[in-house]
């Protein structure tokens, strides 16, 4: 069959990588989809219910740090293609403990990069036009001001130490396009949300809080600017650079959509009041909201010029931020037992530590 292969998703438990298996098995059902996944606090098996262990699916749990343990699993799958999702992901924990996001996103990503060269090239080439897809983030380029726009041409200028490591990965992946030939393609998008998403980022966060009452902490004046992106337009594009996307490139994916923290969680606010109701009292949700101490090092402002992609690939966002929002928060709203079952006591030590509360 033409498009019969065999990925590794590496972190497919997580909020992206949960979010491309159910895409992925909707509309590429031919693919046969390896999940490797440490299952770390971030990692869920509930984020994958309804896809089943099969002739398409293989679920293992492991580390991309343990070179054996992928190099093994090159060769039983005879992997076709790695969309490396696998990181540890949130700036904060960066902040307090960046180790582990030295370990598991460089020398992991090192570790995959090495499985697949000697996979791919050391050997008998029986495996056509692979591809190691290696999804990285917006933030390797920096901070921008008030204009601009990210490009793929944006020097790297990564500033926590999340980034740093991420802009690592990236050059290592590169290294190996140019050095060895590895056919590999880097994406770079900007911030996600949609269901499965952690309630230690902004939107599961305040909306988790708004929904138990608790303070809605916002970082410094409230104005730093992301630019969201709903995480199934995101899914879509990876879909699409598989595909369709050229060894050797990066592509830059974002939504359009602009806005400032106190927005989103303004927005969040009012559009729970709406659909469920003021808290106990009568007080509007926005009473929760408390301006705290900013994040060290806070990126100001980050923006994506997407029109590389578009012109090459033929993707561009196709949810609007306040089409997406709602379906979040929808979505949110019916799997309240899904919250309550990933928040743990380590989440709730995490959230002391982090928040004083
Ligand atoms: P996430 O934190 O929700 O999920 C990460 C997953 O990786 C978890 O399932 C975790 O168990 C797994 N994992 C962590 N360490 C591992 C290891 N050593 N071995 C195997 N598995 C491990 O992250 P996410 O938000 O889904 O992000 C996925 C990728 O997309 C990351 O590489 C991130 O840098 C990138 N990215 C995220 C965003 C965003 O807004 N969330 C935007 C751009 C790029
Ligand atoms: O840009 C892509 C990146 O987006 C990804 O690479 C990261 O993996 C992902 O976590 C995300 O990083 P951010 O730091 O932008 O996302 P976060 O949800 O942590 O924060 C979004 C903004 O909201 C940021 O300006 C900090 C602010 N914030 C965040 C939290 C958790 C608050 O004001 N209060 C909070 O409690």
């Amino acid at each position: 069959m033409e498009n019969s292969k065999t990925i590794l998703v590496t972190g497919g438990c997580g909020f992206i990588g949960a979010n491309f298996i159910h895409m992925a098995n909707r509309v590429r059902p031919d693919w046969r989809v390896v999940n490797l996944d440490k299952l770390t606090y971030a990692g869920n098996l509930k984020n994958l219910e309804g896809i089943q262990q099969g002739e398409n699916y293989r679920f293992v749990k492991g580390d991309i740090c343990d070179a054996a343990l992928v190099a093994r699993l090159f060769m039983e799958e005879n992997i076709h293609t790695v969309v490396h999702f696998a990181a540890e992901s949130h700036v904060d924990r960066s902040i307090s403990g960046p180790a582990d996001f030295i370990q598991t996103n460089i020398v992991g990503t090192f570790n995959l990069l090495e499985a697949s060269r000697s996979c791919w090239f050391g050997q008998d080439k029986t495996i056509e036009l692979p591809l190691f897809l290696h999804v990285s983030t917006d933030e390797v380029y920096g901070s921008l001001g008030e204009t601009g726009y990210f490009s793929e041409t944006t020097s790297y200028d990564p500033r926590s130490p999340y980034s740093a490591s991420k802009a690592s990965s990236d050059h290592l992946a590169s290294a190996y396009f140019h050095t060895y030939d590895l056919p590999v393609i880097i994406t770079n998008c900007s911030n996600n949300y949609g269901p499965y998403q952690f309630p230690e980022k902004l939107i599961p966060l305040i909306f988790h809080n708004s929904m138990i009452g608790r303070e809605l902490p916002v970082y410094g004046d409230g104005k730093n600017v992301r630019d969201w992106l709903y995480v199934t337009d995101h899914c879509e594009a990876l879909v699409a650079i598989i595909e369709l996307g050229k060894p050797g490139k990066s592509y830059n994916i974002g939504g359009n959509n602009e806005k400032q923290n106190i927005e989103v969680v303004q927005l969040i606010c009012d559009t729970l009041d709406e659909k469920i109701g003021p808290l106990e009292g009568g007080l509007p949700r926005r009473s929760l909201i408390r301006y705290v101490t900013d994040r060290l090092g806070h990126d100001r402002r980050y923006a994506i010029d997407a029109s590389l992609i578009k012109e090459n690939i033929g993707w561009q966002p196709s949810v609007s931020f306040e089409t997406g929002i709602k379906q979040t928060i929808d979505w949110y709203l019916s799997h309240q037992e899904w919250i309550g079952s990933i928040i743990d006591g380590s989440y709730q030590e995490y959230y002391r530590k982090m928040y004083g509360t």
